[in-house]
């Protein structure tokens, strides 16, 4: 139990660190070229904040929120998304002062929800997402899904689907909601209690039911598409007449609802075909009323989340993670205890001259720091001590080829830093 971390987290150990950086780069250097800032908002939130935005009949928010109330005997709640939060912060700091569109992206931020583990589905994972506040026209989620394909390409990802609908606006969903409330009819006492309690609150949620029986039933339900306004039935052509003009294929695809309340007209998935069924590698869509919901003004907006740890899977699966970089290009082993501190003071020219350069912390042999130098994957070790070190030269030595040369102990830190 004391080694264990808790069911559904996973550590990001040293020698991974390099893929999550390697990710974190491309997604950094996309969101530069974008025009999306930084925005770094709190782990947790006023619950509130989850029930008003992400909405009270969800499963984030039913099944899988972890709640507790602090010391002051507030009710706080680990994010178990971006959006809300990201919302909240647009609202507080006033961002709808400054030029609109305003975007902003968060890197890596910790979401958690209390789902059942397995491949791609964690507790804690962490998301790169990108929030666009002010556009109402449907180049903002042309954007948004050009970006998402350039990273996923550009990261190497292949078969790659993009799934696209409208779930249409507070003027055209009624008139849905009444259409599928008539086609579930008698067929809703065979669902699940969930999606019984949904049919009055919420009957769109019903379309989002992981049960394999209503699945079944809601699989010929009447589609969200046919029912929508002129509005957003022109914004969802314009949309795919953009996609279309970048060359971006794409599904519409009716089944898509997305597990989160606040979407308008577009929602969106990205669907890598080797992945595993039902697991999306991103979801985002438009989300025009949740400003105003959480108390700003009326601006409409939408966004993307996207997984890393989902990336760094599919990654692997692909075979697309790119080379570990050296770690120590140069080891400084020392030729006795004595010789320690000379070694010492080298490495940290080394170092200072750019190079990746280590030395010995534990007091060990010249046998054991070789064999160490060896385990790191050293390039070269570089020999502190000895007649050499009187004569005022040191010994470099190449660990692949086995070559020694000899060099001025004075011009020597510069000599290596020009191998590199
Ligand atoms: P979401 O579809 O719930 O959307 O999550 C976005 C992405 O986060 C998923 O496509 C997946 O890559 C990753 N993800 C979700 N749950 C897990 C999990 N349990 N384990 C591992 N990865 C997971 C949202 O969260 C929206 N806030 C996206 C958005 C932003 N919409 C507009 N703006």
């Amino acid at each position: 139990m004391l080694t264990q971390a808790p069911k559904g987290t996973r550590d990001m150990l040293p020698q991974d660190a390099y893929l999550w950086q390697h990710v974190e780069g491309k997604m950094r250097a996309l969101a530069a070229k974008w025009g999306y800032r930084e925005v770094r908002t709190p782990v947790f939130e006023h619950t509130e904040l989850f029930l008003r935005g992400v909405g009270g009949t969800t499963d984030i928010v039913t099944k899988e929120m972890y709640t507790f109330l602090d010391k002051g005997e507030r009710s706080i709640t680990l994010k178990p998304e971006g959006t809300a939060g990201a919302v909240r912060a647009f609202i507080e700091g006033k961002l709808y002062n400054e030029a609109l569109p305003c975007k902003m992206f968060y890197l890596n931020a910790p979401i958690f929800r209390y789902e059942k583990p397995q491949a791609g589905r964690l507790r804690e994972h962490h998301q790169f997402g990108m929030e666009c506040f002010g556009g109402k026209e449907p180049t903002v989620e042309a954007e948004l899904i050009n970006g998402l394909m350039t990273l996923l390409t550009e990261l190497g990802l292949k078969n790659l689907s993009v799934h696209i609908n409208s779930i249409g606006c507070p003027n055209c969903r009624p008139t849905y909601h009444e259409k599928l409330k008539e086609y579930l009819g008698d067929r809703i006492s065979n669902m699940c209690p969930t999606c019984q309690e949904r049919f009055e609150k919420n009957p769109l949620r019903i379309l989002d039911c992981k049960e394999e029986k209503c699945k079944e039933i809601v699989k010929d339900a009447p589609a969200i598409i046919d029912c929508l306004c002129d509005e957003c039935r022109s914004h969802f052509e314009r949309l795919q007449a953009l996609l279309s003009a970048q060359g971006i294929p794409f599904e519409v695809d009716s089944r898509i609802v997305r597990g989160l309340d606040y979407y308008t007209k577009t929602v969106f998935e990205i669907i890598m075909q080797s992945g595993r069924e039902g697991l999306a590698l991103c979801g985002g869509g438009r989300y025009d009323g949740l400003v105003k919901e959480l108390g700003g003004p009326d601006t409409p907006a939408a966004g993307f989340g996207i997984g890393t740890e989902r990336i760094l899977m599919e990654l692997k699966n692909a075979q697309e993670e790119p080379d570990a970089p050296s770690v120590t290009d140069v080891y400084v082993a020392n030729l006795g205890a004595e010789m320690a501190a000379p070694a010492f003071t080298f490495c940290q020219q080394l170092r200072q001259m750019g190079v990746k350069a280590d030395c010995d912390l534990a007091g060990r042999s010249l046998k054991a720091q070789f064999k160490f130098a060896d385990k790191i994957g050293a390039k070269y070790v570089a020999l502190v001590g000895g007649d050499e070190y009187e004569r005022g030269v040191i010994k470099l030595r190449d660990m692949v080829t086995k070559e020694e040369k000899e060099l001025a102990l004075d011009a020597a830190a510069e000599e290596i830093a020009k191998l590199f």
